[in-house]
């Protein structure tokens, strides 16, 4: 079976939808820290799922379920993902997502496990040298965040100097957009993210949306950013799984859709799909923020046949879906 640690999560439970679709048989691993267990409830009644829960941090955990599960392959989402409580507080970045990582990987060769598919980030490329980004821009974090990703591909290489441990890495831009029939979909707690927070002030008109700085140097002052469709970006993991099986190679790959759009254009047109005005206000700019991020997909959409289909207008649509829908209803009136 294919173990998705952190399936519970926002990318990882889209991921695991993908994969029931496609008749895989899956093995969640989760904390459920960030990860929900209704998210996990959905996904046991869609397919061949079984949920474990456990902590990577707690090497007793990872390796009960190794022992007592066929793993074949790994896809490792399990990690603290957000850019401004990183600077706040590194060490819980640095020690989940290093030091957990450090015992999936450990337990996996123990295991005779050597394949796995991990997130990584474009926050491991920094303040970028030049746009779009592609994979051989040079990897410079300037936040803990993206450098406890990049520490893990560095990692990865010396587990496959090592030990043959084969990884592909998939360096995302950012995620939006929820499940199409609303079953599963973006839901973090506290929400940081863009797209979701527009969408709370569309529907409690109350809580103004606050753009966090607009002097930046870029086309109209606010950050620009590569949104790529949730639904796509699981499809990725798929294809880069198979491909890691049948190649055997480690690999490094961008997911965006090779667009940037600026926070000032995503608010305008979430105003537009939803056809309503949206309380705005202006704020300072929050730490870790780079200007401008956007990708440069050739690479995937070469070796990996991947294709990114759906548009922004079809993220904010289906995050409007799943906001709307009763899972989040306590949430929207706080
Ligand atoms: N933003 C606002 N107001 C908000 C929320 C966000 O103006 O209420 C702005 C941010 O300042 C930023 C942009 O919208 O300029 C996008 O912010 P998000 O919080 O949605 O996403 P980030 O770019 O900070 O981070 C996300 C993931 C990271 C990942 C990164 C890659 O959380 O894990 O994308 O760019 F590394």
């Amino acid at each position: 079976m294919l173990l998705i640690t952190g399936g519970a999560g926002y990318i990882g439970s889209h991921t695991v939808l993908n994969l029931i679709e496609n008749n895989y048989n899956i093995l969640i691993f989760d904390n459920l820290e960030n990860g929900h267990i209704e998210t996990v409830d959905t996904l046991l009644g869609l397919g061949n799922v079984k949920f474990v829960k456990g902590d990577l941090r707690n090497l007793k955990d990872i390796d009960n379920l190794f022992s007592s599960y066929n793993i074949q392959g790994v896809i490792h989402f399990a990690a603290f993902a957000l850019v401004e409580e990183s600077v706040k507080n590194p060490g819980k970045y640095y020690i989940n997502n290093i030091y957990g990582t450090i015992n999936l990987l450990d337990t996996m060769i123990r295991h005779d496990v050597k394949r796995i598919v991990f997130s990584s980030t474009c926050a491991t490329y920094g303040e970028p040298l030049y746009t779009p980004i592609d994979e051989k821009h040079i990897q410079n974090p300037i936040n803990p965040y993206g450098y406890s990703k990049l520490a893990v591909e560095h990692i990865m290489d010396d587990y496959d100097k090592a030990y043959e441990l084969k990884s592909i890495r998939l360096r995302y831009f950012n995620v939006a957009g929820s499940d199409e029939k609303g079953r599963i979909g973006e839901w973090h707690e506290p929400e940081t993210h863009l797209i979701p927070n527009i969408i709370k002030s569309a529907i409690n008109e109350s809580k103004t949306f606050n753009i966090f700085g607009a002097d930046y140097d870029t086309k109209d002052g606010t950050c620009v950013r590569d949104y790529v469709n949730v639904l796509d970006l699981a499809e990725a993991h798929r294809l880069a799984y198979e491909y890691l099986l049948r190649e055997n190679k480690t690999d490094v790959f961008n997911l965006g859709t090779g667009n940037g759009h600026s926070v000032k254009e995503v608010f305008d047109t979430c105003e537009k799909v939803l056809n309503q005005k949206i309380p705005v206000e202006i704020r300072e700019r929050r730490a870790g923020d780079p200007a401008k991020l956007y990708a440069d997909i050739t690479k995937a959409k070469t070796i990996l046949k991947w294709e990114p289909k759906r548009t922004l207008e079809e993220s904010i649509k289906t995050n409007y879906l799943w906001e709307s829908s009763s899972k989040q209803e306590e949430f929207i009136n706080v």
